[in-house]
């Protein structure tokens, strides 16, 4: 019998990801669906850049046990959705967390022997109903969340040929502060000031106000890293004019009247530089203004 794989948040990443695990032959469910209709099967609809299109319906499975988790909400999110189906965890459950931002396991009663893989992904992509429109398919990086083994587990080897630029990677602890750190600056700051991505790299008054959050990141994370680059602020600026047009996951959420990631992007790095009573202040009231 083929490997099932739960989905924890089928939106725009989850539903990215449940059709590349189901191009890999993998049995694909959704779990935990909160509108009431758990049990219902769900229906998505993929249009890829190069007009591509895929149809995918997965079944609800609201009381099944479970062996492998896609967690893919938002992470704030991410305790009320998977509080609820940690009794389902079979022994050695796999988790794989496919979110930005960091901490959001932070905390819950994960069982002591699953294994949590942490993914972090560059690709794009956005819903209207049960649509997903994917902008980009760009490098996505897995690797192990714990000090855990360092080979990837056998259903990586299956998956990677169907998930577009999809990468093990030995260190996944530096590859996800290298991109919160710049999430750190770009996100919120577009979010406040509701521009494109480019304005930080066009307006004096934005980017260095980019340099002060880019400068507190480096300094927090070269202490928790000795071997961290220090080279924050040029790799947002070199983002954010690759991307000068995009809009922000944070600025959307904002301007939505959605609640944001800023407790696990910013939030996360204010946790970390509290014990070692570092000063981050361009952050704390960054995340106090979009409060
Ligand atoms: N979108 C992108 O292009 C992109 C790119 C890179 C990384 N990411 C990251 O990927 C993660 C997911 O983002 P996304 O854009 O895919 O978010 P999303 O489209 O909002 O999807 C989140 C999903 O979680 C579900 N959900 C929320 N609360 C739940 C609960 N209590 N129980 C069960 N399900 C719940 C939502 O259900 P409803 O449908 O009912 O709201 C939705 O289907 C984030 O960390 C984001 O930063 C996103």
């Amino acid at each position: 019998m083929s490997l099932r794989w739960h989905i924890l948040g089928a939106g725009n990443l989850g539903s990215l990801a449940g059709a590349a695990l189901q191009r890999a032959g993998f049995d694909i469910c959704h779990t935990g669906a909160r509108h009431g209709a758990a049990d219902a099967s769900l229906h998505r609809h993929l249009i890829y850049p190069d007009g591509r299109q895929e149809s995918c319906q997965w079944p609800g499975d609201t009381t099944g046990p479970i062996t492998h988790l896609l967690i893919a909400t938002k992470a704030q999110d991410t305790a009320t959705a998977l509080l609820p189906v940690l009794p389902r965890l079979r022994a050695a459950a796999t988790l794989v967390r496919l979110q930005n931002g960091l901490g959001s396991l932070d905390g819950l009663p994960l069982p002591a022997d699953c294994r949590i893989i942490e993914a972090i992904s560059n690709s794009g992509a956005w819903r209207a109903g049960d649509t997903i429109n994917v902008v980009a398919e760009n490098p996505t990086w897995m690797g192990d969340g714990g000090a855990a083994a360092l080979t990837p587990p056998d259903w990586f080897d299956a998956l990677q040929p169907h998930w577009p630029a999809l990468h093990w990677h030995v260190d996944m602890r530096r590859q996800q502060w290298l991109k919160l750190s710049v999430n750190a600056v770009i996100n919120p700051l577009t979010a406040l000031h509701d521009c494109p991505n480019g304005a930080l790299c066009d307006d004096p008054a934005l980017r260095a106000h980019a340099a002060r959050l880019a400068d507190e990141a480096d300094q927090l994370l070269a202490r928790l890293d000795p071997d961290w680059p220090n080279d924050t602020l040029v790799r947002a600026l070199h983002l954010a004019r690759a991307t000068a047009q995009n809009t922000s996951s944070m600025r959307a959420d904002y301007r939505a009247g959605r609640p944001t990631e800023i407790d696990y992007i910013n939030g996360w790095l204010l946790r970390q530089a509290a014990p070692l009573a570092l000063p981050m202040p361009a952050h704390a009231a960054i995340v106090a203004a979009l409060h």
